[in-house]
């Protein structure tokens, strides 16, 4: 089963893939170019909202429009189009931005910093809550990235790449607080480090590999179940989408590669789709 490209964009960092239900479009960003991406995989058709700072993460609302966690803080977009920030996160930080995060059921906003440059230990991890609020739930994380939780919401899995595996929590979906951090699984340092992840509707986990060319399946348990390759070295995040939830969408990033990876990667930073035979779930919606 091959991966198919359904947006050539070239993107240097696309990330962040959401599949908007409602609209039936595939929702992603290009993180350093500060891009909104609203794809119609039916045609291909490709709109790209500007919003004027690195986007790491989006998130649908319950109504309509968008949250969104921008280099310095979270912001709303509203149906209208306007663009406000609603809570300032290392503002003061202008070597941090933003990157990966996801919805929990109970409808927070999940989401985690890095530095630009990598420095071990500078990021965090962040909950913004319906009520707006902004809650520091993990320091020194180095880079933020793939976030999901279990179908019965009691475990939440985590992933800082550098740390080379994926970690799990217990997760009280009341409260919003994970305790008792562990390993889950170690992941192969030939396939660069694990990054954006997303879950399967019988509770398995997606892992995309930056560096690594493909995304992996693993069970609850921690075994690796599937591999699925993507032509472009450096893959991003997946994400289930299409009227069954059972295409899964990949991003990529042209980020990092030399000018002879570019010639010999002509679509990395594209949008891929895969049909891997399972299904997800919707995307979890920020509460307000
Ligand atoms: C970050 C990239 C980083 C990659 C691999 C992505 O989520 O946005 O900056 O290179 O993860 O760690
Ligand atoms: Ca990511």
């Amino acid at each position: 089963m091959s991966a198919e490209l359904v947006v050539d964009a070239r993107a240097e960092l696309g990330e962040g893939p959401v599949w908007d239900d409602r609209r039936e479009r595939l929702l992603w960003v290009d993180i350093l170019a500060g891009h909104v991406h609203t794809t119609d995989p039916a045609t291909g058709a490709d709109e790209v909202l500007e919003v004027g700072s690195e986007v790491g993460t989006i998130a649908l609302r319950a109504g309509e429009g968008l949250v969104l966690a921008l280099r310095d803080g979270f912001a709303l977009l509203e149906p209208d189009g306007e663009l406000r920030t609603v809570a300032e996160v290392e503002a003061d930080k202008p070597g941090n931005r933003f990157n990966d995060g996801a919805c929990d059921r109970a409808g927070r906003l999940w989401a985690g910093t890095m530095a630009f440059d990598e420095t071990p230990g500078a990021g965090a991890l962040y909950r913004l809550d319906p009520d707006l609020s902004v809650t520091k739930i993990l320091d020194e994380v180095t880079i933020s990235n793939g976030i999901g939780w279990s179908p019965d919401d009691r475990s939440m899995y985590y992933v800082d790449s550098p740390m080379m595996g994926i970690d799990v929590f217990d997760y009280d979906l009341a409260a919003g607080t994970p305790t008792n951090r562990r390993r889950l699984a170690n992941t192969p340092p030939e396939l660069g480090v694990p990054d954006g992840l997303t879950m399967d509707a019988e509770g398995c986990l997606w892992v995309a590999f930056y560096g690594g060319g493909c995304v992996h399946r693993y069970t609850p348990d921690g075994r690796l179940d599937r591999e699925l390759p993507v032509p472009a070295s450096n893959v991003t995040k997946p994400a289930f989408g299409g009227a069954t939830h059972s295409e899964l969408f990949v991003t990529t990033a042209a980020k990092g590669l030399s000018d002879d990876q570019r010639a010999a990667e002509p679509s990395a930073g594209g949008l891929f789709r895969l049909r891997p035979g399972v299904a997800g779930r919707p995307a979890d919606r920020f509460a307000a």
